[in-house]
């Protein structure tokens, strides 16, 4: 009967919770718990529910000595690693509450931040490292020499573009990141747009040698003008730079009927030498390339797609990459009509 009582009071409980009588016997549990811990722990020795040593050791301290304690559970399930914090702490009359908070989401998002911070310092450590080794020279060895000073000048402005680059590009992704919730509401019309687009883009496809050709009816969807053109600008910027060199580069529009209605799809299909599928998920991560090397001697930052996909989702799109190697790469954004 006490035992129902308390099972009914862990219910309330919104994450897995376990009392533990004494040291040796498992109380009750509320759903979550048995979710997590497995269904036949009531009445068993705590052992059986978890297996965790640092978890077993403070429920002994809590039932012999009282007091709050904390320990570190990680539990495997479906391939996946969960991290738990659990609060182990005496209730008097030798009982003890366990309660099991997953941190695996905070723990991922703290590295998530920390990897990031490392990279932004990285990739404006390596130009800034060149600006100041530049500065040194021009005021020692090259001060008498014009042609030195003309060529380290034109290196200096290279690389301090690349920075101005990347801050912009940083800061137009946390622009699309904190009003990602909020669709924009602007009528869009997408054929003039990529016409603007692929016209401004007419230096980099001469420069390559190829050409971008736009087929398709066009159609008129709810968005934010600036921002659609940033997306279509990284997509066919990229076709081109990854593309072969006198390519087409085939921009198509068609209409696509999804589960939640009507929608535009946009696909830049180039013909370069693809992706290989190992990085195609990754490939919208901040600051993730394929050959970086490659990437870097472009003057990319490595952020053109992680913007694209905050925008798309922001428009309540979706964006799709296939790629077969030595054929070439297709990305296609799906944008809704309503
Ligand atoms: N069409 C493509 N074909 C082959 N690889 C591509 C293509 N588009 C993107 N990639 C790969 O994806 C990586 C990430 O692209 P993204 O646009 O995010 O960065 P970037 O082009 O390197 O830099 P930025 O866009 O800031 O100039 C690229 O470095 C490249 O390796
Ligand atoms: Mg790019």
């Amino acid at each position: 009967m006490v035992d129902t009582g308390f099972a009914r009071l862990l219910q309330g409980v919104p994450m897995p919770a376990m009392l533990v009588q004494r040291e040796d016997r498992v109380l009750a549990c509320n759903a979550l718990a048995l979710a997590l811990l497995g269904d036949g722990i009531v009445d068993r020795n705590p052992a059986v529910a978890v297996r965790t040593p640092a978890v077993l050791s403070a429920i002994s301290a809590a039932a012999r000595s009282g007091g709050v304690h904390e320990a570190r559970m990680t539990i495997r399930r479906d391939g996946q690693e969960q991290l738990f914090q659990v609060t182990v702490s005496a209730q008097g009359e030798g009982l003890v509450l366990c309660i099991f908070r997953d941190i695996s989401e905070v723990e991922k998002a703290g590295a998530m931040r920390r990897d990031f911070v490392a990279n932004v310092s990285h990739e404006l450590r390596t130009p800034l490292t060149a600006l100041i080794g530049f500065i040194e020279t021009l005021r020692h060895a090259a001060r008498d020499d014009p042609a030195a000073r003309d060529r380290f000048l034109a290196i200096m402005e290279h690389e301090a573009g690349r920075m101005n680059r990347l801050v912009r590009d940083l800061l137009q992704l946390s622009r699309v990141e904190a009003e990602e919730r909020v669709r924009p509401k602007d009528a869009v019309e997408v054929r003039g747009l990529l016409e603007g687009v692929i016209s401004s883009l007419k230096g980099v496809a001469e420069r390559e040698g190829s050409t971008v050709v736009l087929a398709g009816a066009g159609a008129v969807v709810p968005g934010d003008q600036d921002q659609l053109t940033q997306v279509f600008t990284n997509l066919i910027e990229n076709a081109l730079k990854y593309g072969a060199a006198g390519q087409v580069v085939r921009v198509t529009l068609s209409p696509e009927d999804t589960v939640r209605g009507p929608a535009v799809r946009v696909e830049v299909a180039d013909q370069g030498e693809g992706i290989d599928p190992v990085h195609i998920p990754r490939l919208t991560e901040r600051f993730y390339r394929v050959d970086s090397h490659r990437s870097r001697e472009m003057g990319g930052t490595g952020l053109g797609l992680a913007i694209v996909k905050h925008i798309v989702s922001r428009h309540r799109g979706w964006l799709r990459v296939d790629s077969t190697p030595g054929e070439g790469s297709r990305f296609s954004v799906v944008l809704p009509l309503g």
